[in-house]
C-alpha cells in the first residue's frame, strides 16, 4: 500500500481538501490517510446500515426537483481534482472524442476488493483497455484519499512490464463521491442494478455472548460452477478446519473453512459430500478475497451448495474455538452503482452486468463503445433508407409486422443491409427481456411465390440489455424483394418478454471503383432447412440436382446456420458441429463452429457488435451465434465447382456432424436452425 509522507506537499493539499469537506458537515469520520480504517476488525464495528437509508431518502427529495438522468441522456461537462491534477470532461480541443468509464470504488464490497486485488484483473485492464477509452476512478468512502493512492499503486504495479501509455488514460480522484458536487453522485445513487455491479453482499454472524451481530462483506463463488443459493434463513456455523477432507459434523450447517492446502473446488466438494448446507472460506490473514472458481476438469462437475469467501473474523473464530453457538445468515444491502459509462457520442450508458470480478468487463464495454461509434459512421454514409419498424413492440405469435413500398430503380442497387436494433420497454436494462432468443425476419413480396415469408435476417436477443444495434449485409438475398411492396415480419418465440424493434433497409449501389461491372444477384434457389439434431438428422437430406441458368456469371452458396438446445454433449448450442455442402460429389464446402463451448468465444466478438456484459453466460462461444448479435450469412463462391454449361445438372447434398460424426444423442436432442440458398449472379 502506498503511504504518503506527511512531509509531502500532496499530503497537505489533500488534508486541506478533505478538511474543507468535513467543515461543510458532509463527513462524519476523519479520513484516515493510512487507509487502514477498514481493517478486518473495524469493518463490522464501523458498519452503519443506516447510511443507505439516508442516501435513498435524500435521493427522493432530489428527484422531486430535477428529473434524473437516464441512459442515453447527454453527460454534462464536469471537472474533478485528481492525484495528478484535474480531469476535465469533455477534453478541450475538439477532435475525436473517446469513451469514458467512471468507477466508484468502495472497499465495503467484497466483489470490488477482489476485482482490485487479482493480478489477472488488474493486468487485464492495463493490457486491453481500448485506445479510445479513459477511466476515472473514484471512491465512495471517507478513505477516498488513500483509496485513490492505492488504486493508482495497484494499476501502476500491474503496468510495470507493459506499455505505459495506458496510464495517461487512467485518472484517480481523491475527492469522495459524496463530495463531488456534480451530476455523478446522482447517477450513481439512482441507477439501480442487480448482481455484482452494485449492492453489498454480506454475511451476518450472531452468537449468544454478543450484543451485536458481526457483519462482514462476502464474495460468493461464481455462479456458473456452483448451483446453490443462500437461503433467507439462519444457518448454524461449524468449524471444519481447512475443509479439504469430509467432516460429518457439518451436516446441515455452514462449514467455516480456511483458505489453502487444497483447491476451492475440493473444499466445497468435500463439504457438500458431508451434507453441509453451504461453505464459508475465510482468507488467510493479509490475503484478499478471491474469485472462487473451478479449474479445468473440476468445472465439469457442478456442485449443488452455495459458497462464499470472507475475511477471517477473529470474534467468530474465537467463539467457535470456545464451542459457542454461532449462526450465520446472508444479506444484500443496496448501494450506489459502481460504474457509469459515457460513449463516444457523449451519452450516458449503463455498464451491464459483471459476471465475475475482473476489469475485463470494463474493456468489453469500452470495446463496444468503439464498435458503436464506428457503426454510427457507417450509418451516416449515403444510402437509400427504407424504414420498416420504428420502435415497434415485438411480442407474441404475431411479432412485429409492416408492409412497405420499396424504392423505384431497385435494380440499380446491388447492396442491401439490414440496420436492426432491439431496445427495451424502459430506458434501463432492468426493463429488458430475459433470455437469449432467436429473432427472425421474414419477407413476403409476391404472395403467390414459394419465396413468400422466406427468412431474410436472424439475430439473437441480448439477455437483459437494450443497446444492441447491428448492420447485416444480405445483398445476395436481394432477389427475394421481387415486387414493389413487401411485408416484413420480425418475431421471436411467443412467450418471450417484449422487445422494441427498429429496422431500416439500407440500399446502396456498391461500386467497386475500378470501373469493373459489378455482378448482381438475379435469382435465389432455396436449399435445405435444419431440424432435430439426432441420429436421423442426415437421413432427411436428399441430393438436389440443378442446372445453372444461361448467362450466369457466378454462383454462391449462402447459409445461415445456428445450433440450439442441449443434449448430453451440449449440442447444438455448446458443442462443435460442422456443416457440409458437398457439390458434385467432390467439393466439400465446410462450416465448422469451433468456438462453440469456449470460455470467451462470444466475448471475442464484442468488437463486431456482440452486446457485452449481458446477464447469463453471454461470454461462452456458441454454435454459430452469440447473445446480442446478428447471425451473419455464410457465403462461399462455388462457381468453379459447377458445370456452368447450363445443360448438365449439378448435384448438391448437405450433412451436419457433431465432432466429425453423425449426431447420436442419448437424450434431449438439440436442433439446427438453417436457411440455405444458391445465389445466381449475372
Ligand atoms: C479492504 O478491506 C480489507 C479487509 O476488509 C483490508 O484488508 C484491505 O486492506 C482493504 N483495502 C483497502 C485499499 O482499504
Ligand atoms: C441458529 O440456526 C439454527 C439452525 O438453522 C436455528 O434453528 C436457530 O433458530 C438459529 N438461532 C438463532 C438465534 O438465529
Ligand atoms: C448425507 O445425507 C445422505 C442422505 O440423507 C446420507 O445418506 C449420508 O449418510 C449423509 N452423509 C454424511 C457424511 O452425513
Ligand atoms: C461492397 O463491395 C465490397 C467489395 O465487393 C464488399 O466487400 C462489401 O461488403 C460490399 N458492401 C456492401 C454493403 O454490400
Ligand atoms: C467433408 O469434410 C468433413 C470434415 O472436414 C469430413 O468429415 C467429411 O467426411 C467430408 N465428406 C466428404 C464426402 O468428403
Amino acid at each position: 500500500m502506498a503511504l504518503l509522507s506527511p512531509k509531502s506537499p500532496l499530503f497537505w493539499f489533500l488534508v486541506a481538501h478533505v478538511t474543507l469537506i468535513e467543515a461543510a458537515g458532509r463527513q462524519k469520520r476523519r479520513t484516515d490517510l493510512t487507509g487502514d480504517n477498514l481493517g478486518p476488525d473495524s469493518f463490522s464495528s464501523h458498519y452503519e446500515p443506516l447510511d443507505n437509508t439516508v442516501t435513498l431518502r435524500s435521493r427522493r427529495n432530489h428527484h422531486a426537483e430535477t428529473p434524473g438522468l437516464e441512459p442515453g441522456d447527454a453527460a454534462a461537462a464536469f471537472r474533478v481534482s485528481t492525484l495528478d491534477g484535474e480531469f476535465v470532461y469533455p477534453a478541450g480541443g475538439g477532435g475525436a472524442r473517446g469513451s469514458l468509464i467512471i468507477h466508484a470504488f468502495t472497499n465495503k464490497s467484497g466483489f470490488l476488493e477482489s476485482m482490485w486485488s487479482s493480478d489477472a484483473s488488474l493486468s487485464g485492464l492495463v493490457q486491453d483497455l481500448p485506445d479510445s477509452a479513459q477511466v476515472l476512478f473514484l471512491s465512495q468512502d471517507d478513505s477516498a484519499v488513500s483509496d485513490a493512492l492505492w488504486m493508482r499503486e495497484q494499476l501502476h504495479r500491474a503496468a510495470v512490464h507493459r506499455k505505459k501509455e495506458v496510464l495517461s488514460r487512467l485518472h484517480f480522484s481523491p475527492v469522495p463521491v459524496f463530495a463531488l458536487g456534480n451530476w455523478i453522485p446522482s447517477v450513481l445513487y439512482s441507477w439501480s442494478c442487480t448482481g455484482h455491479n452494485c449492492g453489498l453482499s454480506q454475511a451476518v454472524f450472531t452468537c449468544q455472548g454478543w450484543n451485536m451481530p458481526v457483519i462482514v462483506k462476502r464474495l460468493d463463488a461464481r455462479y456458473d460452477w456452483l448451483m446453490g443459493r443462500w437461503g433467507q434463513r439462519s444457518y448454524r456455523l461449524v468449524d471444519a478446519g481447512d475443509g479439504c477432507d469430509p467432516s460429518p459434523s457439518v451436516a446441515g450447517a455452514v462449514a467455516w473453512v480456511s483458505e489453502g492446502r487444497c483447491s476451492f473446488f475440493t473444499k466445497v466438494q468435500s463439504m457438500a459430500k458431508s451434507n453441509a448446507s453451504g461453505v464459508l472460506v475465510y482468507a488467510l490473514p493479509g490475503n484478499s478475497l478471491q474469485d472462487m472458481n473451478c479449474v479445468g476438469e473440476e468445472c465439469s462437475s457442478p456442485l449443488g451448495v452455495p459458497a462464499a469467501m470472507v475475511h477471517l473474523e477473529p470474534s467468530v473464530a474465537q467463539a467457535l474455538r470456545f464451542e459457542q453457538l454461532v449462526n450465520v445468515s446472508f444479506q444484500n444491502t443496496p448501494s450506489p452503482n459502481f460504474f457509469i459509462g459515457i460513449d463516444q457520442q457523449g451519452a450516458l450508458a449503463e455498464m451491464g452486468w459483471f459476471l465475475y470480478p475482473t476489469f475485463r468487463f470494463i474493456n468489453w464495454q469500452a470495446q463496444w463503445f468503439e464498435f458503436y461509434a464506428d457503426l454510427q459512421t457507417r450509418l451516416r454514409s449515403p444510402a437509400q433508407v427504407v424504414s420498416v419498424f420504428d420502435k415497434v413492440q415485438m411480442q407474441g405469435d404475431r411479432g412485429a409486422v409492416a408492409t412497405v413500398d420499396l424504392p423505384l430503380g431497385l435494380l440499380d442497387l446491388d447492396s442491401l443491409e439490414l440496420d436492426a436494433s432491439l431496445s427495451c420497454p424502459g430506458r434501463r436494462d432492468l426493463s429488458c427481456a430475459h433470455w437469449d432468443h432467436t429473432v427472425q425476419l421474414f419477407v413476403c413480396c409476391d404472395h403467390f411465390s414459394t419465396y413468400c415469408n422466406t427468412e431474410l435476417g436472424r439475430w439473437i436477443t441480448a439477455f437483459r440489455r437494450g443497446t444492441g444495434r447491428w448492420l447485416t449485409d444480405v445483398s445476395p438475398l436481394l432477389p427475394l424483394l421481387n415486387s414493389g411492396k413487401c411485408t416484413f415480419t420480425m418475431k421471436t418465440v411467443p412467450w418471450a418478454m417484449p422487445w422494441v424493434v427498429s429496422l431500416n433497409l439500407r440500399f446502396t449501389a456498391n461500386q467497386t471503383g475500378n470501373g469493373a461491372v459489378k455482378l448482381r444477384p438475379f435469382m435465389v434457389m432455396s436449399l435445405y432447412s435444419g431440424g432435430t439434431f439426432d441420429k436421423n438428422y442426415n437421413k432427411r437430406y436428399q441430393p438436389i440436382k440443378f442446372p445453372v441458368p444461361a448467362s450466369t456469371k457466378k454462383v454462391e452458396l449462402l447459409a445461415v446456420i445456428t445450433g440450439h438446445g442441449s443434449d448430453e454433449n451440449g449440442c447444438g448450442e455448446f458443442c462443435v458441429t460442422s456443416h457440409h455442402f458437398l457439390i458434385n460429389g467432390v467439393f466439400n464446402n465446410t462450416r465448422i463452429f469451433d468456438s462453440a463451448g469456449t470460455a470467451l468465444g462470444c466475448a471475442m466478438r464484442v468488437k463486431e457488435g456482440a452486446v457485452p456484459n449481458e446477464h447469463g453466460t453471454w461470454l461462452y462461444g456458441r454454435g454459430g451465434w452469440c447473445d446480442g448479435l446478428q447471425v451473419n450469412p455464410w457465403t462461399i463462391d462455388i462457381t468453379r465447382q459447377l458445370d456452368m454449361s447450363g445443360y448438365e445438372a449439378n448435384t448438391l447434398v448437405y450433412f451436419g456432424l457433431f465432432d466429425g460424426r453423425d449426431p447420436s444423442p442419448a437424450r434431449d436432442p438439440g436442433y439446427i436452425t438453417m436457411s440455405s440458398f444458391l445465389v445466381f449472379y449475372k
